[in-house]
């Protein structure tokens, strides 16, 4: 698919590609959808075959904000900036280089961590502009992170309630032990959940073995050993229609987002009895603490991210009663959503 094709199938409102002169550092910041309020989206910076392959990447997962701020219900909208890696990358040019692109916008962009890009690397950004939330700075949003790990949780515990089976004792697969992913399984540690663990970094699985208790599996090995739920919290792309129709698990919940390869898998997995919860409703925390803090200078609170959890609560029992998928059930909802939300007077 071309470039153009990419933004029109996305429906996508624009897409700003940067280059540093000096540097060469390039950086493609989409801004999907502000119908509901300013687009908000973390940095990645990931490595890509070419520019065209950074815009899809771009452009989708800025789409999956839109639907992740809209299932919220935040006044936002979604973006997502991914900075071409590569070795020897200027990282300080590289970032501030995204910084001015980001105050180029004026607001209606807002941007933060996410793969490959945290604390020290948004200090660049925001000597550039003051759209970007910086966790760990005085008066910052708070552990943007740790709310994302919140909601996961909540939304876990929801799907554990319908399997039906109590999160203790309950067998979990964390796949990925990443800022997310190590603070996921310590809450499911706490709450005294079988743990298994599997890193592409070996020495991350061995930590979180020793911390958690937890059993490594090998990473190869994430979507053949039978479990209750899986946790994806590694990249996105995990599950195919293949591997759908073989998963031993019987829940999938976790933070990678746009996790399913192809468009079939999540009906596979919905005509096999496994709960779904839709990556772009559990991993909503980060976002609901970074917007919150954004647009309103709240924090949100425990509360507001187990919101997340009686999301996924109510779109499980919907998916049962309607006999949809939930990721194809999430979203219509959010799809309507952004509709009504445009529809409503004073925007
Ligand atoms: P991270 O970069 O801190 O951690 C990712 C971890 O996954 C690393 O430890 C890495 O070694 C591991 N990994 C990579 N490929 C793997 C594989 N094939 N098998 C096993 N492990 C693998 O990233 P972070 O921030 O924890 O994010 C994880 C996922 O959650 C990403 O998809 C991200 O987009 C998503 N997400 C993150 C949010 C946040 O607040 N950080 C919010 C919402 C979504
Ligand atoms: N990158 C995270 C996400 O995908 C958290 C984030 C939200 C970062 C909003 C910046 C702004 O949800």
């Amino acid at each position: 698919m071309g470039s153009v094709d990419v933004l029109a199938a996305a429906d996508c409102e624009q897409v700003l590609v940067v280059r540093d002169r000096a540097t060469g550092a390039t950086a493609v910041l989409a801004v999907h959808d502000t119908r509901l309020g300013p687009a908000h989206g973390g940095i990645r910076r990931a490595r890509y075959p070419d520019l065209g392959a950074a815009v899809a990447d771009a452009v989708a997962l800025a789409q999956a904000m839109t639907w992740k701020a809209a299932l919220a219900e935040l006044p936002a909208g979604g973006g997502k900036t991914v900075l071409l890696d590569h070795d020897g990358l200027d990282r300080a040019a590289a970032y501030r280089l995204v910084g001015r692109a980001v105050d180029q916008l004026g607001g209606r962009y807002f941007t933060g961590p996410d793969v490959g890009t945290g604390d020290a690397e948004l200090r660049f950004v925001a000597e550039a502009t003051r759209f970007v939330a910086v966790p760990g700075r005085d008066g910052g949003p708070g552990d943007l992170a740790a709310a994302t790990a919140s909601g996961v949780f909540a939304a876990l515990t929801a799907l554990a309630e319908r399997l039906p089976a109590p999160v203790r004792g309950l067998r979990v697969v964390v796949q990925g032990l990443g800022a997310v992913g190590w603070r996921l399984a310590g809450l499911l540690h706490a709450a005294g959940a079988e743990l298994l663990v599997a890193d592409v970094q070996p020495e991350r699985a061995a930590a979180a073995a020793a911390a958690f208790g937890a059993h490594v599996v090998p990473p190869e090995r994430v979507l053949a050993t039978p479990c209750a739920v899986l946790a994806p919290c590694a990249l996105g792309g995990l599950l195919t229609a293949a591997t759908a129709a073989a998963l031993p698990a019987r829940g999938i919940c976790g933070a990678a987002n746009n996790v399913f390869a192809d468009a079939d898998a999540a009906d596979v997995l919905h005509r096999r009895g496994v709960l779904v919860v839709p990556d772009f409703v559990a991993n909503a925390g980060g976002l609901v603490r970074g917007a919150l803090w954004h647009l309103a200078g709240e924090r949100a609170d425990d509360d507001r991210l187990r919101r997340i959890g009686r999301t996924a609560g109510e779109l499980l029992d919907r998916s049962r009663t309607e006999d949809l998928p939930p990721p194809a059930l999430a979203l219509r909802l959010a799809r309507e959503r952004v509709a009504r939300g445009a529809l409503s007077p004073g925007r």
